[in-house]
């Protein structure tokens, strides 16, 4: 039978209590973690958001009907205890930030019984994800995943405050839109007032923002649900929270700035770690050329090293045919892992083909400088150790080659290097690698759509000095874009916007565009921009991403409250599920045939 709570108050949450109140009386109340019943004596761990505590029922210290509640007592019911705070009388618990004391109850109140949970409420749970994300309520109790929420609580409040003080004002912005150009596919909601027309669920607040710029509210941020229908990832959800800013009168170095100043302040007051500033910077070119990606993991070396030019006339035809059609050939020295048994060489072979490469070429230097190598009856001694020599291959190295179009040896030798580092333990989440990378490229080519588009987004401004080519080399215009990389995750993304229409409108003519069918998708910011802009510029950070990394955990599902899984549904909620056929013919929609199934 359910108590209610009739006048009784909390007076502290579990963990608030320590030695320093012993001898008070105090009331408790949560969820029963474990109770043992030891005759004549119940010993229960009760747990609240802030810990646990032991409580203590002994018969003849609390009234017989009170010791007959207790015998009742199982795990997850809530209860209400109040009690004597005594020292621990069975020694102390260590583990416990409570474990020098416990509460003597003298009155207890069962608030809510529970059946049996379907997986113990634990920290380090080895229960599956799935069920324990039909039943997050039961797995948010979970002290690890408690921790979490109250961690990402915690910063957002920073962010807020830092920015508050630093004259940003929070603004909301529309979720019932118009399609935003951030380059997922975009999530739609039927109207019913307009049949046949759609909103979109914003991908960012990107033009809300540059709108406000325009409005005079010259530092904006907000806390910004976004919406994207992409392929999930464990960094990437299909709703998450951007840390959303936006300033005027500003360049790339000021939105820097002040961005480096607020992640200090979140890992001062998070973690206790001084941030060294500035943070390193390189431009988009280096970070490629040199990791194979424009989120580079400073933590480890391993570097990409172009050894195109010394094999270019050799007589590996793999290595000449990908330079002769315009590739390259390049390559990473695993240090020390020339005896990588052959078995784990095959596996990264397979792994490397998942990143588009045709194959992965190696040569394993042994301990006595005995050279094994997937292609070495096609080179000459001579060929062969200039390539060694290229690579600073030494006794013991095991090094690793994909020749292809530069964009798939990139991603390929720039994901190996990361595979072999996470094999070899060499990421330490300890380290934390912060890094700007700046002078994205402008535009980017389109295999699918034939054409150029907007690498950021079409809002991005050129570097002055690179709009000279924007007609004739669009390739090769550099962006004032710059992303916030933190151990090879892409923390956050931003950019200097165009405020000048004819910049703005020669951007939408190289992606492609007519000026009609600019006018179509963000006449509303074009035509804002005839009534005066100021030069602004501006960043998201994705939040949960951020959290991620400060809790160390491997997936921004275990800082979301309620994530969903990688097919983008809710295993709590069901969601998406299927609506009533009123509900559709009210907003004028039919479901295909063929996509019922
Ligand atoms: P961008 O598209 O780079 O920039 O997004 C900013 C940051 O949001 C995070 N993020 C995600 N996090 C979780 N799940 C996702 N699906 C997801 N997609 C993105 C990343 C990313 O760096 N309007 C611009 C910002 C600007 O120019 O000011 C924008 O949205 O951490
Ligand atoms: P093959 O001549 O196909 O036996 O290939 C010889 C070696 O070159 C094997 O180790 C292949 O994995 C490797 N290889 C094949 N294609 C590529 C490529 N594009 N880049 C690097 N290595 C490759």
């Amino acid at each position: 039978m359910a108590e209610s709570m009739q006048g009784l108050k909390r007076s502290h949450r579990c963990t608030e209590l320590s030695g320093k109140n012993i001898g008070e009386t105090v009331t408790v109340m949560g969820w029963v973690q474990k109770s043992r019943n030891k005759g004549g004596i119940i010993f229960v761990d009760l747990r609240d958001r802030s810990g646990l505590l032991q409580i203590i029922f002994e018969d003849g210290q609390i009234s017989e009907e009170g010791f007959k509640k207790a015998e009742k007592l199982r795990s997850e019911f809530v209860i209400a205890v109040v009690g004597k705070v005594e020292a621990r009388q069975g020694g102390i618990n260590k583990n416990l930030a409570t474990g020098d004391i416990e509460i003597r109850a003298e009155q207890l109140r069962i608030l809510s019984e529970s059946e049996t949970p379907p997986f113990p409420i634990e920290e380090n749970s080895k229960t599956k994800e799935d069920l324990r994300l039909k039943y997050r309520y039961l797995d948010l109790r979970r002290p690890d995943l408690q921790r979490n929420i109250m961690l990402r609580s915690k910063i957002a409040m920073i962010i807020r405050a830092f920015l508050a003080e630093e004259g940003f004002l929070e603004i909301e912005t529309p979720t019932l839109t118009k399609s935003t150009p951030e380059g997922a596919r975009d999530y739609l909601v039927p109207s019913r007032v307009h049949p046949g027309n759609f909103y979109a669920l914003p991908q960012s607040p990107q033009l809300f923002k540059q709108l406000l710029m325009v409005a005079g509210y010259d530092r904006y941020f907000q806390l910004a649900k976004c919406y994207r229908d992409e392929d999930l990832r464990a960094d990437r959800q299909p709703e998450f929270t951007q840390v959303d800013m936006e300033l005027s009168f500003v360049d790339v170095d000021d939105v820097i700035d002040v961005n480096e100043r607020l992640l200090a302040k979140v890992f001062k007051e998070v973690l206790d770690i001084d941030l060294e500033l500035p943070f390193k910077r390189m431009t988009w070119q280096e970070a490629m050329d040199r990791y194979g990606s424009d989120k580079p993991d400073t933590r480890f070396g391993m570097e990409l090293c172009n050894v195109t030019d010394v094999v270019k006339n050799c007589g590996f035809a793999v290595f000449t045919d990908a330079i002769a059609a315009g590739g390259s050939v390049r390559g990473i020295n695993a240090k020390g892992q020339g005896s990588m048994p052959r078995k784990k060489i095959d596996a990264l072979v397979k792994f490397v083909k998942d990143y588009g490469a045709k194959g992965l070429a190696y040569i394993a230097i042994g301990e006595d400088g005995t050279v094994k190598s997937s292609f070495g009856k096609f080179m000459t001694e001579e060929e062969m150790a200039a390539l060694i020599g290229a690579m600073d291959g030494e006794n013991g190295d095991l090094l690793l080659f994909v020749s292809d179009k530069n964009k798939v040896v990139y991603d390929s030798l720039g994901a190996l290097r990361i595979e072999i580092a996470r094999q070899l333990g060499l990421l330490d989440k300890n380290q934390y690698n912060f890094l700007w990378v700046t002078e994205f490229p402008l535009l980017e080519w389109s295999e699918e759509e034939n054409r150029f588009t907007a690498m950021h987004h079409p809002f991005t401004m050129p570097m002055e000095e690179d709009l000279q080519y924007i007609d004739t080399d669009p390739g090769r215009v550099r962006a004032k874009a710059y992303d916030i990389v933190l151990n090879g995750t892409e923390l956050g993304g931003g950019s200097v916007r165009i405020h000048q229409n004819h910049v703005q409108e020669k951007m939408f003519e190289v992606l492609g565009f007519t000026k009609d069918e600019a006018y179509e998708r963000f006449g509303f910011l074009l035509n804002a921009f005839k009534y005066g802009v100021p030069p602004h510029a501006g960043l998201a950070y994705g939040l949960d991403r951020m959290v991620m990394l400060i809790a160390k955990q491997e997936s921004i599902r275990d800082v979301i409250a309620f994530p969903k899984v990688k097919d983008a549904s809710c295993l709590m909620t069901d969601a998406p599920n299927i609506v009533d056929d009123k509900q559709l013919t009210e907003l004028g929609i039919e479901i295909a045939k063929d996509s019922e199934a």
